[in-house]
């Protein structure tokens, strides 16, 4: 009988893929800067038992159709925005994502970003990289505090969560606005339930943390940014197109906010000449929430565990259609 065959849209890590190996037909785009073509990447569904995707990889209902040995896909991230789950269920095709392994990391990188916003740490390194620094003055490259101030996270999961206990280690006053209440937040994080308008009136840090979905789809548009104080700085790791990238770059420009700090984007990778990076009170990344190389791997190890159980005919591990194979 021949082996079920996998494919997988990056180069991952051959000591993490061994035991799947040997029960599959492993193909990978091994390209370390080029994600995988979307020809390439129909053609290798048309064939697939099981997908390691990249978040950056879409999935949709075209892809799904065209794939009818599909079993699995494993994603390499915890949003799932990329692929269609509703016709992945209707095709019995089991879709795991990767929560909890990367709540701590995202949770640094969340907090990092924020510093580095508010203190004006990549402005400054510029400066004295480009050789301009040429004496010390009182508010040379001045930023804004953190501690004692008061964050308000949009979206109050795990990371959330992780995000508001570094928030309480530097004395912070913690908002929060979420579909449903955090007990745990609340009751031993004193973070406070507000709504969504309250926190963006109140907050000096607005964190989105919050998945892509209908429903938060350009969640901060113009009128949220207005909303927000001339002093206040917006984080976002969560997904780009939460927000009105637009309405984000007038806020930064008529300075009816003072600074922002980004993961994520509406359009990934972003081009250098965005105006959004012409704007030195941006701080941009290229959505590297979770990257630590200890997690990448225990996430790899995570889509690898959740495909050879798929193909063994057991449940897998972090499941997001959880109504699969019931
Ligand atoms: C995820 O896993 O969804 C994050 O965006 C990764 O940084």
């Amino acid at each position: 009988m021949s082996k079920p065959y996998v494919f997988i849209t990056r180069k991952i890590s051959e000591e993490v893929l061994a035991p799947l190996m040997e029960i599959a037909e492993v193909h990978s785009w091994n390209s370390e800067s080029e994600a995988v073509p979307r020809e390439v990447l129909l053609k290798e569904a048309n064939k697939a038992d099981a997908l390691l995707t990249m978040l950056s990889d879409s999935v949709d209902q075209a892809l799904l159709t065209q794939a009818p040995n599909l079993k699995v896909i494993a994603n390499l991230a915890v949003g799932f925005d990329n692929i269609d789950v509703k016709v992945a269920t209707e095709q019995g095709i089991a879709v795991c994502n990767t929560p909890d392994v990367l709540t701590e990391t995202t949770a640094d990188l969340t907090f990092g970003l924020m510093l580095a916003t508010a203190r004006r740490l990549t402005e400054a390194e510029t400066y004295v990289k480009e050789g301009n620094w040429q004496s010390w003055s009182p508010y040379l490259l001045a930023g804004s505090d953190v501690h004692h101030k008061t964050i308000g996270i949009v979206g109050m999961g795990k990371i959330g969560q992780a995000v508001a206990r570094r928030a309480k280690g530097f004395g912070m006053e913690i908002l929060y606005h979420n579909r449903s209440r955090n007990d745990v937040a609340e009751n031993e994080l004193g973070a406070m339930y507000c709504s969504f308008d309250e926190l963006l009136t109140e907050a000096d840090y607005v964190v989105c943390l919050t998945p892509l979905t209908e429903e938060t789809k350009h969640l901060f548009d113009a009128d949220a940014f207005k909303r927000m104080k001339p002093s206040s700085i917006f984080v976002n790791v969560g997904r780009g197109q939460v927000v009105d990238e637009t309405a984000l770059i007038d806020a930064l420009s008529k300075k009816e906010i003072a600074g922002a700090g980004l993961d994520v984007f509406y359009q990934e990778p972003i081009g250098a000449d965005h105006p959004l990076l012409k704007l030195p009170q941006v701080v941009a990344l290229p959505h590297i929430g979770s990257a630590s190389v200890e997690t990448r791997t225990i996430m790899m190890e995570l889509c690898r565990d959740n495909i050879i159980a798929v193909l063994n005919d057991k449940r897998p591990k972090t499941l997001v259609n959880r109504e699969w194979g019931r």
